[in-house]
């Protein structure tokens, strides 16, 4: 069986608008080694529950359904793709992220994402619970508001209909609840490298971010 240990992994955690998920794609495609947005499946688990009928606040049945939704498949149809990137989704995701019996359903489901020859991970606790064994974590952070206006480029480039106040608010009420859960906050890792990318164009990030990369690789 494979050791996942024996795996290159790099993390790269922060909150939402950070430039996580856009960095560590390019990182992936960069080093070509697989990419895993854990912040997708905590968002198709939410839209599942939503379509199902299943109370956000109900853990059993959660655990149950984190369990058996097929996150693959999900992953590859295009429409559902696009719903789960909704602000409304991602506050979903955030609700149900809090119970420590759907993180743990979910914490095997995405080490056996970990395959050769390598993993770039982005989320919000891959490098302090997922991937400790990481041989480099990043953490991006950026200022509030730098982090709404960038949402609301986004949401705006793909038609949805949002206002720059009502991201910034669930965005404000959405950090909360990501730092201030019991099970998995939103944290550094100890040994977590962190990037204020306040200010900084997704070219800039990814320069600093492949600084460490070449530091830690070659
Ligand atoms: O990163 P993204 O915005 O897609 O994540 C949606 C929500 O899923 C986050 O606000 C967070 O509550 C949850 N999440 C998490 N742990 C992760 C990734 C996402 O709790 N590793």
């Amino acid at each position: 069986m494979l050791n996942i240990q024996s795996i290159p992994v790099i993390t790269i955690d922060g909150p939402g608008g950070s430039g996580k998920g856009t960095v560590g794609l390019l990182l992936a495609k960069k080093l070509g080694w697989h990419f895993l947005d854990s912040g997708a499946l905590y968002r198709i688990l939410a839209l599942e529950a939503l379509t199902q009928g299943i109370p956000l606040t109900d853990e059993g049945a959660l655990e149950r359904l984190a369990g058996t939704v097929n996150m693959d498949i999900l992953l590859l149809d295009q429409r559902i793709t696009d719903n789960i990137r909704s602000e409304a989704c991602g506050n979903a995701a955030s609700k149900i992220a809090i119970f420590p019996r759907v993180r743990a359903m979910l914490l095997e489901r995405q080490r056996a994402l970990c395959r050769p020859p390598g993993l770039v991970a982005d989320g919000r606790d891959m490098g302090t619970v997922v991937f400790p064994h990481a041989i480099l974590k990043i953490f991006l952070e950026a200022s509030v508001e730098e982090r709404a206006k960038r949402r609301y480029r986004q949401l705006k480039d793909a038609n949805q209909n949002v206002t720059l106040q009502g991201l910034l608010e669930e965005i404000r009420a959405r950090d909360v609840r990501d730092r201030g859960r019991v099970i998995a906050p939103l944290k550094p890792a100890e040994d977590a490298v962190v990037v204020d990318t306040t200010g900084l164009g997704i070219e800039a990030v990814f320069e600093r971010v492949m600084q460490e990369v070449e530091h830690c690789l070659y």
